[in-house]
């Protein structure tokens, strides 16, 4: 199984998602997978100017010369296609441009399902699934429920599976000072285990990703952590 990893955070390596994504990505290397992680702040992807050329002028290249140009390749050669990335009400910039600059992979052979149009991948692009990984700072699960949205209706735009998302709201609390705490640690546990069940199954177990996303603190004192920490900023 050959996946690419997509990581839209600015904050690379550094951030949440990178926390989650690489435990995820460990698993399923620890499982045979070959994974490689792109960074969409090194990639610095254009803006695509919506001439749709890669639809009708020169079916499926991107005109545009940027280093998009190297991904392209590899993602025509990956299974699996992972998006992460944190909330940004809804994504950040580059991830956005990142999933715009997909439609060179995509025909617009089109069909209806549930009454909604959807396009598909060529037949020279493996990808056949695709995954989310995400993290936020609020409370609250639904607070990524966007961009799930934006991910499941891709894999659907693009006739692919959607297989699931791999969510970690208040994803800071995994760490104190840097360190990941005891509650932190069982997580990324977790996740790396999903990621090993998902290289060997093509599968993400919903119990696990439950317990993956599980509140770390209640909302009312996590409200007021983050109204403690404006007082004395
Ligand atoms: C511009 C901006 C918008 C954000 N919007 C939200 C939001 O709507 N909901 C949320 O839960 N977190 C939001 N956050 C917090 C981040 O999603 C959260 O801290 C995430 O874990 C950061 O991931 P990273 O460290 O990998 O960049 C926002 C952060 C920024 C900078």
């Amino acid at each position: 199984m050959k996946a690419i990893a997509i990581n839209g955070s600015p904050r690379k390596d550094r951030g949440n998602t990178a926390t989650i994504l690489n435990a995820f990505t460990q698993g399923m290397k620890d499982a045979g997978a070959e994974v490689e992680v792109i960074y969409t702040k090194n990639l610095k992807p254009k803006l695509c100017t919506g001439e749709l050329q890669c639809w009708w002028k020169t079916p499926g290249e991107c005109y545009i010369k940027d280093d998009m140009q190297k991904v392209y390749p590899k993602l025509r050669k990956s299974d699996i296609l992972i998006l992460a990335t944190p909330v940004y009400i809804p994504l950040p910039g580059e991830m956005q441009i990142f999933i715009n600059r997909l439609c060179p992979l995509a025909v617009p052979l089109l069909e209806t399902r549930e009454g909604r149009t959807r396009a598909r991948l060529r037949d020279d692009v493996k990808i056949h699934k695709i995954l989310l990984v995400s993290t936020g700072g609020w409370w609250e699960k639904e607070n990524l429920d966007t961009v799930v949205r934006i991910a499941k209706e891709l894999a659907e735009d693009m006739s692919v599976e959607f297989s699931g998302a791999v969510l970690r709201p208040h994803a800071f609390l995994m760490k104190k000072k840097g360190e990941l705490t005891e509650e932190g640690t069982v997580i990324i546990d977790e996740v790396k285990k999903a990621g090993y069940d998902f290289a060997r199954s093509g599968e993400l177990s919903k119990s696990m990703l439950e317990s993956i996303r599980r509140p770390l603190i209640a909302q009312e004192e996590l409200l007021q952590m983050y109204n403690r920490a404006l007082e004395s900023a």
